[in-house]
């Protein structure tokens, strides 16, 4: 079983010190264990009973009130954290811990851990652009700490600018890739471009050919990939999924603008997966004005787009290659005979037939066929673990090619 992941939450005085309730709950309900430390004045926002009761542990408050003889406090919680994440982190704390001041439960903590430390910085905007703020904050980063910037947007004081804290979401997303990270060392920095969704095939100005893919297994790719540490670019064919944290999207709609978004960003790439379903044909003619309906049927002359996986298999140097296959039969001779025509490593091929398989569900069942001849099954599951499972083996195939 993996080790349960310790996060300290250290709550400093801010209004944003309701956001941090919110977190903490997120964070258990994610199967973290946290503790909390709360400084005198974020206990003027909101009593250590709300941290309490949604840690379920009690609150580190006081560095004189050790509750347990056998431990110091501060030290033992300090040495317990796999993680410590200051939220909200005021311009105060921010100054106290780049000086090496420690008055008070967090400071004291946050010089003795030897853990990780993530700060989401809360203030008023012309406090965070303060040329001593700046510093601090510059110093801390020299520390190795990492800061979670803050949003633009309404401040409680009134102001409208940065300085809104993160989202508790958005920091939960952020725990969870500081973790997935060091966890996948292979990953950091790696350049992976993804394709995902349908391509849109245009016949006049409200009507156009597209087929039924929702796009979320190209998604689920792309967000595993980023919490992995990779540098993500996803081009992506219109769908209705919000672009994972941390992701660089490309959006386009026609096979022949996702042709030109991936070759163009082609030679930078380390890993290419390509799960878009793009279109092999589109209308020969489009039109600027509405079709008007006429008598009779309507034929519509379709032409061939340009096969974009087997252009970059043609292309490559040192990419590695992955392609999808959808289809109704004999799923085998189909991606074997892909691996060959279009020169890839790995096709991953999915049966459209089969229930909970394939476009538009949040399921697949699909069989990895590697070009050294290797087979491998993923039994039906979500398409975010079946991702883990294709990224696993597309590092596996980068990392034999790199040898
Ligand atoms: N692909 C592509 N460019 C195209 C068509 C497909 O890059 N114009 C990619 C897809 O992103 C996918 C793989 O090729 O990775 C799918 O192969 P393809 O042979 O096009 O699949 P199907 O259209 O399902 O196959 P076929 O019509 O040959 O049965």
């Amino acid at each position: 079983m993996e080790k349960t992941k310790n996060v300290l939450l250290c709550v400093t005085g801010g209004i944003a010190v309701f956001k941090a309730a919110a977190l903490t709950s997120k964070l258990i309900q994610n199967g973290f264990s946290v503790k909390v430390a709360m400084t005198e004045s974020a206990m003027e926002f909101v009593t250590p009973l709300t941290f309490q009761a949604l840690s379920r542990d009690r609150v580190y408050t006081n560095t004189f009130e050790e509750q347990d003889p056998s431990k110091i406090a501060h030290v033992d919680v300090a040495d317990w954290a796999d993680l410590v994440l200051i939220a909200p982190a005021t311009a105060n704390v921010i100054g106290k811990v780049a000086n090496g001041i420690a008055d008070d439960m967090v400071t004291t903590i946050l010089l003795k851990t030897t853990a990780p430390v993530m700060l989401a910085p809360a203030m008023n905007v012309h406090m965070y652009d303060h040329p001593a703020v700046r510093n601090n904050m510059e110093t801390l980063r020299s520390f190795g700490y990492t800061f979670i910037e803050p949003n633009e947007g309404y401040l409680a004081c009134g102001y409208e600018g940065k300085g809104r804290m993160a989202e508790p979401e958005d920091l939960l997303e952020m725990v969870k890739h500081h973790f997935i990270k060091a966890e996948n060392p292979d990953w950091q920095g790696k350049k992976i471009l993804i394709t995902a969704g349908p391509t849109r095939e245009t016949v006049d100005p409200v009507r156009f050919f597209t087929n039924r893919s929702s796009g979320k297994m190209g998604f689920a790719i792309a967000a595993e990939a980023a919490a992995r540490g990779a540098d993500v670019t996803l081009v992506s064919g219109p769908v209705s999924l919000d672009t994972p944290h941390g992701v660089n999207r490309i959006s386009v709609e026609s096979a022949e603008e996702m042709f030109q978004a991936v070759t163009s960003r082609f030679p930078d790439a380390d890993i290419v997966i390509k799960a878009a379903a793009v279109a092999d044909y589109r209308p020969k003619l489009t039109y600027d004005k509405k079709l008007k309906k006429k008598e009779g049927n309507l034929n519509v002359e379709m032409e061939r787009t340009k096969d974009i996986l087997k252009t970059l298999g043609e292309q490559r140097v040192h990419q590695t290659l992955i392609g999808f296959a959808a289809e109704s039969d004999d799923i085998e001779t189909y991606a074997k005979k892909k691996i060959e025509t279009k020169r890839v490593d790995m096709i991953a091929a999915n049966s459209i037939t089969a229930p909970g398989s394939g476009f538009q569900g949040d399921t697949n069942e699909l069989t990895l066929f590697k070009r050294n001849g290797e087979v491998i099954h993923i039994p039906m599951t979500a398409k975010t673990e079946a991702a883990k499972k294709i990224l696993d083996e597309a590092m596996v195939i980068h990392s034999e090619e790199k040898r």
